[in-house]
């Protein structure tokens, strides 16, 4: 297996390019079931998560092209064709491995007027139900049954969906994703209150009006589709990865260093952008991108997590990372998952000084952080590792590499030119 090897204590400046999002890519994926036309996306990250999103488009009969990235761009291009659905399945096998597999529920469903996908299971930050996404899609008039660890999902006669009403009782970004994918090609028109109002959901309704959709209220909680007769194909570019270059700003501000965050976008990461701000960043905004620079140690804050446009569950790690050296005691909130603080204590085998109460953490900043071989057991909280490393004294390895691969491309090729002393090292 993989590691990724840091000596730290340097200063990074320069330019970093920021990828098209994850998050992104894993709801614009699926919007290709919709239709029997191609769609083709550009800017797609280069990821893990991406790879096994498209075995699973393969494995539903879809065929994918990727074509490599133009010279100086990072982003691939992929054209799905779904011609014709060869099986309306998602198998436990790959569900379990990907939790965004759930997102090809509605738009099978939606194209085939039946679906089966394995139930996903536990996963690493928290119970993570699906109770959501199975009552949204109930309330636009799927018929729901449960067999063997699987949920199979059907429409009134196998034809189209009616469309309906949903409130979601809790914000749920994957739930609103595959509300939207199943309600664009309903017979009726679909209310959703309450929905998410990520940017990436923002993409998905740009994509999908790209296709033909008809959605009102992009970028509210309340979104409004009148299902069309059919989708055609489109092509569309992936946003920018918010959470990637927030990350990439939280090495800066770690090393005292100067970043150009190339391709950021600044519009949708307000409230991060305000974090950095307040722990005592410099953050320009530009028509290059963000430029994040920092002096000196970081400030001690206040946190709470919130769905957008309050400050992402995504980022808490990587600022925890920042606030373990600041000049004082912080207090960060998790609001959305339980139980995700497992870079707790590894940071803590690193010296870092943070003590957790149910949801609420309470970082007091050290002067120094010093290299250790840590794990970690998510994606984010691996990268909240990696700039523990960047910071600390000495060499600092970081195990289980397979979860940064998941998330972000290429990370030693970005930070390294940058200046950072970080290698992957393979254990054979
Ligand atoms: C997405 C993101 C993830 C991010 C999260 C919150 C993707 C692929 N992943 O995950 O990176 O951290 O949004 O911004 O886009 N919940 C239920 N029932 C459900 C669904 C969710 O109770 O059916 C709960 C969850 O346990 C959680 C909260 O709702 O406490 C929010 O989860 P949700 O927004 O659905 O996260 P994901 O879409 O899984």
């Amino acid at each position: 297996m993989d590691r990724i090897l840091i000596r730290g204590g340097r200063r990074l400046s320069g330019r970093v390019p920021i990828s098209g999002a994850k998050n992104a890519a894993l709801t614009l994926m699926p919007c290709a079931i919709l239709t029997d036309e191609p769609l083709t996306l550009r800017n797609l990250p280069r990821l893990a998560d991406v790879d096994g999103f498209g075995h699973l488009l393969n494995q539903l009969g879809a065929s994918t092209a990727v074509e490599g990235a133009r010279a100086g761009e990072f982003g691939r291009v992929m054209t799905v064709r779904a011609g014709r659905i060869a099986s309306t399945e998602a198998p436990y096998d790959i569900v379990r491995k990907m939790r965004a597999s759930i997102l090809v529920l509605g738009p099978i469903l939606a194209r085939e007027g039946r679906a089966r996908v394995s139930l996903p299971g536990g996963c690493a930050i928290g119970n993570r139900p699906i109770d959501l996404h199975l009552k949204a899609l109930e309330a636009i008039g799927a018929e729901l049954e449960f067999t063997a660890g699987y949920v199979e999902a059907r429409a009134p006669s196998g034809g189209r969906l009616p469309g309906g009403r949903f409130a979601f009782p809790v914000v749920s970004v994957g739930a609103t994703e595959n509300a939207l994918m199943a309600a664009a090609t309903a017979r009726g028109t679909t209310l959703l209150e309450n929905a998410a109002q990520e940017p990436e959901i923002v993409d998905l309704c740009r994509c999908l009006v790209a296709m033909g959709a008809r959605i009102d209220g992009i970028g509210t909680g309340r979104l409004e589709v009148a299902g069309v007769d059919r989708l055609h194909g489109a092509t569309y570019a992936v946003m920018p990865d918010r959470i990637e270059a927030g990350s990439y700003a939280c090495a800066a501000v770690v090393t005292g260093g100067d970043l150009m965050l190339a391709g950021a976008d600044p519009a949708d990461m307000g409230a991060t952008i305000a974090g950095l701000r307040q722990l005592g960043a410099t953050v320009e905004e530009g028509p290059e991108g963000l430029r994040v620079a920092m002096e000196g140690r970081p400030r001690p804050i206040e946190l709470s997590t919130a769905p957008y446009p309050g400050f992402a569950t995504d980022m808490q790690a990587q600022f925890m990372a920042a606030l373990a050296l600041a000049d004082g005691a912080s207090v960060l909130t998790e609001t959305i998952f339980e139980n995700r603080y497992m870079h707790v204590p590894e940071l803590a085998r690193m010296g870092a000084d943070v003590r957790v109460s149910g949801r609420t953490a309470v970082v007091r900043g050290v002067g120094e952080l010093t290299g250790a071989p840590v794990m970690a057991t998510d994606l984010r909280a691996s990268m909240s590792l990696v700039l523990a490393g960047l910071a600390a004294r000495g060499e600092t390895q970081v195990a289980r590499v397979y979860h940064l691969d998941r998330g972000y491309e290429r990370l030693e090729e970005k930070l390294g030119a940058v200046g950072a002393d970080i290698e992957r090292v393979s254990d054979g």
